[in-house]
């Protein structure tokens, strides 16, 4: 039976019909056609250090738990008891030592999933066999250090999922660790946060912060669509100028700074190192960058944002700075209902920094994605505004069609195109519309 959204657009050409943002039969689709058939990414491997340490997600409102086993493997599982379907934890993460027992009649699974205890099992007669009652698994993989699982067996392979974006991630998430999370949810589509996550043309207006204190910032920039689906952001600050800033922040926060202290985080913004695109970036040396500050002096601060199909989002730390690149945060938007979103945000540092790095990659969350940062409170004024106004009748499309240009944008695309959001949907119709 064919039950395809009947769209009134190619949403590839980036005219987007909000009826996406909306429909509560599209919302069912995407659930089932989206978040079953693809990779999502769990946690860091570094999450589940010991046995038993595990950590609980939920991909199209199924429960699923991750957990490593005495033997070192990572395994996934529906997080349902085969008795009668209680959840076995209920917890974010933890460690369950070797065996998940279920609170309501204590059915106990070993770490491999293996049902190993039945309380007064010689009710159920002579015939019942623990081997049909393990847990259910669920796909389960690595890239480098991230943990991504998948529910249904027809998904690609990891690797041919993350297509052109595998080069490009590898090197940012190779020795990390998580040091802090933090969670909200936002009364709006799901689609609406990780289109932001892609776009840089609102940032100097939506972003009073970014407006006033940190200039020129939107200047200059790029994006890449990274088929299938995935993006690549990237945007160049001009070298800061921390009196001035100092000054901005003053004069925008009545905070003062005259006796020299520095705002917390501003130390993350401070440039160091040669100028040049980082190691292995596409565009070699030279390309795509521009080959950096110019007129001498320290270089321009780059930074981006990887978005990965269909909901995780990556900004490492700004290059060129003390704490390199390996410093930064994960970022994942679990659809709750057509207009409810939970954000989760994981801080990551590289395994060599110190106490002091550390905290700096904390507050520098604080400061700008944690649910109270000057950036987040925005996007998230923004996501909800935009989640009212597609309810009526205001227009039936949005539109994503800025950098006219032929192709999936690159080093002529400027910050402010929308190639990345375009690859997003080219790949969200696919799966919308694939009855198989
Ligand atoms: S539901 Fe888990 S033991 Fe009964
Ligand atoms: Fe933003």
């Amino acid at each position: 039976m064919k039950s395809s959204p009947d769209l009134r657009t190619d949403l590839a050409t980036g005219v987007v019909d909000r009826e996406i943002y909306t429909s509560e039969k599209i919302f069912a689709l995407e659930q089932e056609r989206i978040f079953t058939r693809t990779w999502h990414y769990a946690c860091t491997t570094r999450d589940l250090k010991k046995p038993g340490d595990y950590f609980t997600v939920s991909i199209a409102e199924q429960p699923v738990l991750v957990i490593r086993g005495n033997d070192g493997e990572i395994r996934a599982f529906h997080n349902a008891c085969t008795h009668r379907g209680a959840i076995l934890t209920g917890e974010r993460c933890g460690n369950q030592g070797q065996t998940l027992k279920c609170m309501y009649h204590a059915w106990a699974f070993n770490l491999k999933g293996d049902l190993t205890g039945v309380p007064h099992e010689e009710g159920y007669g002579p015939g019942f066999d623990r081997r049909a009652y393990g847990l259910r698994p669920v796909h389960c993989d690595t890239f480098h250090d991230l943990v991504f699982v998948a529910i249904r067996p027809t998904v690609p392979s990891l690797t041919d999922f993350l297509g052109e974006m595998a080069d490009h991630l590898a090197p940012y998430v190779q020795g990390i660790e998580p040091i802090g999370r933090n969670s909200w949810i936002y009364q709006g589509n799901w689609k609406f946060w990780h289109e932001n996550f892609r776009d840089d043309y609102h940032a100097e207006f939506t972003h009073r912060s970014i407006r006033d204190l940190l200039v020129g910032t939107t200047a200059r920039g790029w994006n890449w669509g990274a088929a299938p689906g995935h993006s690549v952001l990237q945007w160049a600050f001009p070298p800061l100028d921390p009196p001035k800033y100092a000054r901005a922040l003053q004069r925008f926060s009545g905070v003062d700074f005259s006796d020299g202290t520095m705002p917390v985080g501003w130390s993350s913004m401070l440039a160091q190192g040669p100028p040049g695109p980082p190691e292995g970036f596409e565009g070699g040396p030279d390309g795509g960058f521009g080959g950096g500050f110019e007129g001498g002096g320290p270089p321009e601060i780059r930074q981006e944002v990887l978005a990965l199909f269909p909901n995780l989002d990556i900004q490492p730390g700004p290059k060129d700075t003390p704490r390199g690149m390996k410093a930064g945060f994960l970022q994942t938007v679990t659809p709750l209902g057509v207009d409810r979103t939970r954000v989760d945000i994981t801080v990551y540092s590289d395994i060599e920094d110190d106490a002091a790095a550390r905290q700096e990659a904390l507050e520098n969350l604080a400061d700008t994605q944690g649910s109270w940062g000057k950036l987040s409170c925005d996007d998230t004024e923004a996501a909800t505004r935009c989640q009212i106004g597609v309810r009526g009748e205001g227009g039936p499309y949005s539109l994503f069609t800025r950098g006219v240009a032929p192709g999936r944008g690159g080093e002529d695309a400027d910050v402010r195109d929308e190639y990345s959001q375009r690859e997003f949907f080219r790949v969200y119709q696919q799966y919308l519309q694939d009855e198989s």
